[in-house]
């Protein structure tokens, strides 16, 4: 049996959805990228959704949008996808790490406003919802309001991700999602960026167009659609094309099926991995949170107590972490680390001079958390198969 990190679920819908374009000739951004738009904010809840080519570069129309730019500085957790730090540096702003909660694994929001007074350049706060659990976004917002900071909040993971009935993605200036296929909804490669605020969303549909102030589908419906439009400011190329709107609303469509399917797998590992509480933790949510286990990290104790770690004891129980997952590997089952301490890696590393310890909590995060494969239409006997072989590669290392 071969076990996957991940499945998308694609069937007939995607398969017959995607040739449409070539028929009607319409490829790029148009008719699919606006119904897909459009079924996103009514599922979130929001006034404007705007596709992208990733989510990395929505991030980056987003802070643009805000005006974000050289001089400035954005506060970004330490542990997270690099894309979320590399979007600020496309800017011209520099990254402030902040560590995180190790519960969440999301950013410490106690740590905030020590970083926030020391430093008067800081402009926003980047959230990010890692793997599908939001961040302490109340508590964030009222940080940021003090402040008069905007928050342009990273939910690549965070799709059906809700604090009480408000959406990841809905508490700061901006959200942005991904659509990659480690993500619940997939368009291969695809992003979307959502906003309540006009002024921004006018702004970023400008922007995400080469700074087009109308969008080709608008001027092919109108009579004068052989002149150009004005372009008044300096935009980028991050247009969806149609073939991926046309995925999305597949997609979108069986939204519920998905979410359904993957909740119920992850509730299967709450239970089935009660008898390991000593060496696997599983994901925490807080009350009034609701998680859209983009990924299904835990944290390996390998037995340990995690309280007053170094990271010469981190390092010791990383190794057999790692052999943990090595050993599930030869059985066929696919583990990855939930995500990287991104200040341990080269270029942040070197740029900003920082030392692994700098961020501790992002430390271990990055060594002992171990993501177990989920997707929705993971059967029984699969199920069962990757629990009898935790069971027994745990033992092994004991
Ligand atoms: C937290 C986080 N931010 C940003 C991204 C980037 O998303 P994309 O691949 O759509 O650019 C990812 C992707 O994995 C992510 O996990």
């Amino acid at each position: 049996m071969k076990i996957p990190i991940t499945k998308t679920v694609f069937d007939g819908c995607e398969k017959e959805s995607i040739v449409k374009p070539l028929e009607t000739g319409w490829v790029v951004q148009g008719p699919n990228v606006a119904k897909f738009q459009e079924m996103f904010s009514e599922f979130i809840g929001v006034k404007y959704a705007h596709a992208t080519t990733s989510c990395t570069t929505a991030l980056h129309l987003g802070l643009e949008a805000l005006g974000i730019g050289r001089g400035d500085k954005v506060i970004v957790p330490s542990f997270t996808y690099i894309a979320s730090a590399n979007a600020v540096e496309y800017t011209g702003a520099e990254v402030v790490f902040c560590d995180i909660d190790l519960r969440t694994f999301n950013i410490d929001e106690n740590k905030l406003e020590e970083l926030i007074r020391k430093d008067k350049t800081i402009k926003a706060i980047m959230p990010v919802n890692l793997f599908g659990l939001c961040a302490n976004l109340p508590t964030i917002m009222k940080i940021a309001k003090k402040y008069n900071l905007k928050v342009i909040e990273d939910s690549a993971c965070g799709f059906d991700a809700w604090i009480k009935d408000k959406h990841s993605g809905t508490f700061g200036d901006i959200g942005c999602f991904s659509f990659h296929p480690r993500k619940p909804i997939c368009t291969g490669e695809g992003g979307m960026l959502i906003t309540d605020n006009e002024e921004i969303s006018k702004k970023v549909s400008q922007l995400k167009d080469h700074g087009a102030s109308k969008s080709d589908l608008d001027r092919h419906k109108e009579k004068s659609g052989s002149l150009l439009p004005n372009f008044t400011m300096r935009g980028y190329n991050y247009r969806m094309t149609d073939f991926q709107g046309a995925l999305g609303i597949c997609q979108m469509k069986k939204a519920k099926y998905i979410m359904d399917g993957r909740r119920k797998i992850a509730k299967k590992y709450y239970e089935a991995l009660k008898r390991f509480s000593n060496f696997l933790i599983p994901p925490y949510v807080p009350e009034d949170y609701k998680h859209g286990y983009q990924s299904y990290v835990c944290l390996f104790t390998s037995g340990e107590n995690l309280s007053n770690l170094t990271k010469e004891k981190i390092d010791k129980i990383n190794i057999k972490r790692n052999i943990f997952m090595e050993k599930l590997e030869e059985k066929s089952i696919a583990t990855r680390q939930g995500t990287h301490a991104v200040h341990t890696l080269g270029y942040y590393k070197n740029k900003y001079n920082l030392k692994d310890e700098d961020f501790l909590m992002s430390y271990v995060a990055d060594r002992l958390s171990i993501a177990l494969p989920l997707y929705t239409e993971m059967n029984d006997e699969e199920f069962d198969y990757v629990i009898k072989n935790i069971k027994e590669c745990l033992e092994e290392i004991k």
